[in-house]
């Protein structure tokens, strides 16, 4: 998690480095700092306990000068969420700073042995214990061969401090006595260098370089990089020096613009017709009544041996995985399962030969994810990954894959690129079921749905004013039940994970007819359900379990697909969406239940695009 940048040149480092905090704050945000070589000597650090506009407000009062500067904004693991534990850390008595982002498994022992040696610690953060690390390894290389005083000293005390840490890091030091040096190191968490004229930067993606520079390099697990400002080295850990691989910034900007909107996340809501109709975009072949993708990297004949199909995926995106099982099950008949990538990083399921891994995740760096792709690929299994972030660690990683081509997501909790997700998804089903079994004209049936997708999302957001009066009535609610079967039981667990997300309203989904081994005792007067109760096979099973909850006294908030009298009858608030097949009612149906947590979380108070103790990337285990 965190985010880290870094400035090397003769321009003042600030600009870059607040500007690029700001748009790496979706990776974190309880506390931030910067620290800058000062023109006079010595470095300076101004550090707070808050967000990056807190930081900016600081060094408004107080300005940090300096052409060698890195910056951090923090997701707290160890220790809390304090200036002392914001980082950039001071290495030794003044002599670099550090950025750090990951987790430093062995950082007792360590501290333990550098408390010895009477390094004094100031954070309860383990990344304080790689800057002491590096100082402790810099007294002895500097008192060694390279006592004069030459930059080799500090990329070796780099270099032997990393080969005593277990754990991930992507980190950035630079020390006081070396003007024009950066040294960026990537171990399991990602790092992007700029290349610039005269200026180098590093970043932890590539959305703070997106105006400063079009050429990046991507740092790969167990490389250092030594930036200076005219030059850049790349150096591997096993294989000494190497070529660095520069590559063009993909023209993917980031827009900063709410465009009017007053959160993100209203904005990506609105965004969905334009975002669903790019996921389709040029990957329709209505001449043979499929789909086509040209990045799976796998052959005709590999994918009609396909076996099986493991879907992956975190938060948001696990939910993408259980809609994708019902879809590539119903359309394609090959078995689906859905792992929790955290879980099938470490739990080790038999996995047969035909069987190919995908990964689902919006930023494509999710350790999780990312750590599980890897575990699947070493045991020789094809991975694909199904990511909005052109470039980031887990497109590059996989086998192959698919692009959503979403925009950037800012807003914490993800909307369109689960609504893209879920059209890539049905796209894929329709692809591996066209291969298969399924009929020409099933396949034209489910283009031309597919299709009507953008118009009938954009139809969806007229029932925003509707949404924002049944908010008003329900705003206080601490308890919520989401409900629905069938292809809309995923649909219920997206839209209670974003009600918890923002609201902090605890919410349960569940398969409607599950209610009944359980969560059923939760309903009362003050516990609002909401059912997903469009037409389709489910719909009369769906019915009774609305009947049950009324029945019980609980209030109900209906999510219908026609001017449905039945459920109107019974239920306290109706929203109707458009009529669509089930398996894209999912897509449909999540309209209405972002925009319920949207409006309960500025009802409340909520801060929308950065809710607490969230963030937009989890980049630790
Ligand atoms: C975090 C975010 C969620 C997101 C999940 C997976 O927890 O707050 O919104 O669904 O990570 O992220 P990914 O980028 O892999 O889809």
């Amino acid at each position: 998690m965190c985010g880290i940048v870094g400035y090397v040149g003769s321009k003042d480092a600030c600009p870059f480095l607040i500007s690029g905090l700001q748009r790496l704050e979706y990776r974190g945000y309880d506390s931030a700092g910067i620290s800058t070589l000062r023109p006079t000597g010595g470095l300076g650090v101004t550090k707070v306990a808050g967000r990056v506009a807190d930081l900016d407000s600081a060094l408004q009062r107080q300005a940090l000068t300096g052409a060698l500067g890195i910056g951090h904004t923090r997701w707290a693991t160890h220790g809390a969420a304090t200036e002392d534990n914001a980082h950039p850390h001071i290495g030794g008595q003044g002599i670099l700073s550090l950025a750090h982002n990951g987790v430093i498994e062995n950082y007792e022992s360590l501290k333990f042995a550098l408390q010895a040696k009477g390094y004094a610690f100031r954070s309860q953060t383990d990344s304080e214990v790689v800057a002491h690390l590096i100082a402790d390894c810099f007294k002895n290389a500097a008192a060694d061969q390279h006592g004069d005083g030459s930059v080799q000293s500090g990329i070796e005390a780099v270099q032997e401090a990393l080969s005593q840490l277990r754990g991930t890091y992507g980190l950035v030091v630079m020390f006081r006595d070396y003007p024009d040096l950066l040294i960026a190191a990537r171990c399991g968490s990602p790092l992007v260098v700029g290349v610039g004229k005269d200026e180098q930067f590093v970043a932890s993606d590539t959305s703070p370089l997106v105006g400063f520079t079009e050429r990046i390099i991507y740092l790969a697990d167990h490389q250092l990089a030594v930036i200076r400002s005219n030059n850049i080295q790349v150096l591997h850990r096993d294989q000494g020096r190497i070529r660095p691989d520069i590559q063009t910034l993909s023209s993917q900007t980031v827009d900063a613009n709410l465009e009017g909107y007053g959160h993100y996340m209203l904005k990506e809501i609105y965004e969905q017709p334009e975002s669903i109709q790019n996921a389709l975009r040029g990957r329709l072949d209505k001449d043979n009544a499929t789909a086509k993708f040209g990045g799976l990297n796998l052959t005709t004949q590999q994918l009609r041996g396909i076996q099986r199909i493991i879907l992956t995926g975190c938060g948001t995106s696990w939910h993408s995985a259980l809609v994708g099982e019902y879809l590539i099950e119903e359309l394609a008949r090959i078995p689906v399962e859905v792992e929790y990538a955290s879980e099938l990083r470490y739990r080790n399921p038999p996995v047969d030969h035909d069987t190919i891994v995908f990964g689902i995740t919006q930023s494509g760096e999710t350790a999780d994810t990312l750590a599980a792709l890897r575990e699947v690929k070493r045991k020789g299994h094809h991975t694909l990954a199904l990511c909005n972030v052109i470039g980031s660690s887990i497109a590059q990683e996989a086998d192959g894959g698919v692009y959503l081509h979403a925009g950037p997501e800012i807003g914490v909790a993800s909307t369109k690129a689960f609504t893209s997700q879920l059209t890539v998804l049905s796209m894929l089903a329709l692809y591996f079921g066209r291969l298969r079994h399924l009929s020409f004209e099933a396949g034209q049936r489910i283009i031309s749905q597919l299709e009507s997708l953008p118009s009938l999302v954009e139809k969806t957001l007229e029932c925003h004013g509707q949404v924002k009066e049944i908010a008003e009535r329900y705003a206080d609610a601490t308890n919520f039940l989401y409900l629905g079967r069938n292809y809309n039981f995923p649909t219920a667990l997206e839209g209670a994970l974003k009600l918890k997300e923002i609201s902090y309203i605890h919410a349960e989904g569940y398969p409607a007819a599950e209610m009944k081994h359980g969560p059923i005792a939760l309903v009362d007067e003050r516990t609002p359900s909401v059912f997903i109760v469009p037409q389709g096979t489910v719909y009369d099973k769906v019915l009774s379990n609305l009947q049950e909850v009324k029945a019980r006294g609980g209030p109900v908030i209906a999510i219908v697909d026609h001017d449905d009298r039945q459920v109107t009858n019974l239920a306290d608030a109706v929203i109707q969406i458009p009529q669509i097949e089930d398996f894209l009612q999912p897509i449909v149906a999540a309209i209405p239940l972002q925009l319920l947590s949207y409006e309960i979380a500025l009802l409340r108070g909520c801060d929308v695009d950065k809710p607490r103790n969230l963030a937009k990337s989890v980049t630790v285990e």
